[in-house]
């Protein structure tokens, strides 16, 4: 079992971080190896919606900008689960979030059929301010994305400053869940 927990804030010790790396403590502690994605370290650019408005993504399935998106794609396809864990930006998901889900669901989903990331599941965790506006909206930016990726959904989780006392450890319990349920429907 294999999980890549992918960390979206530019903070490497804030609150999206540490929801990340608790989930990863508690897939590791269920038997999961584990991978963790510092998405900020990497180079990611935003979709430039070629030509009418698709480009390479749908001729060939992949993107005509070389960065690396591609070393994304290849992390997660090795995957048999996904963390996401994003701040709250704006009520929406971090634009390095962005810059990569836009452009992998044209290349996994528009194009000949090169789907290397469905299926794999998920946990997403919107980690948002004090009060939490835009957290639900941030979830449902993340719900439409991994729709779009045939990405089915374990669990989606907010956390904010005032509830991070009760939210960290209860990231560590979701990503040991995480494993256990893939684990259950490998199986069956
Ligand atoms: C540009 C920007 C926009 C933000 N928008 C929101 C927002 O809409 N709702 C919210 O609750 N918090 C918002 N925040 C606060 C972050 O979500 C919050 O600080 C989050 O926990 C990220 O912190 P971290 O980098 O330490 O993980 C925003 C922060 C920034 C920098």
């Amino acid at each position: 079992m294999r999980i890549l927990v992918i960390q979206a804030s530019p903070n490497e010790d804030g609150l999206t971080a540490t929801m990340a790396k608790e989930a990863m403590a508690g897939a590791q502690a269920a038997g999961a190896e584990t991978e963790f994605v510092h998405l900020r370290k990497l180079d990611l650019k935003a979709c430039r919606a070629c030509d009418d408005g698709w480009g390479r993504c749908r001729s060939e399935s992949l993107c005509v900008i070389e960065d690396d998106l591609e070393v994304v794609r290849d992390k997660m396809a090795v995957a048999d689960g996904i963390v996401l864990s994003t701040p709250v930006y704006f009520g929406d998901v971090a634009e390095v979030v962005k810059n990569s889900f836009d452009r992998l669901r044209r290349c996994e989903r528009a194009g000949p059929a090169d789907p290397r990331v469905e299926g794999k599941w998920v946990l997403a965790i919107a980690a948002a301010g004090g009060g939490g506006g835009g957290g639900p909206s941030c979830l449902v930016a993340m719900d439409r994305y991994f729709a779009h990726l045939g990405m089915p959904i374990f669990d989606m989780m907010i956390v904010t400053r005032r509830s991070r006392d009760y939210g960290i450890p209860a990231a560590r319990a979701a990503g040991e869940a995480l494993v256990k349920y893939v684990a259950a429907q490998q199986v069956t």
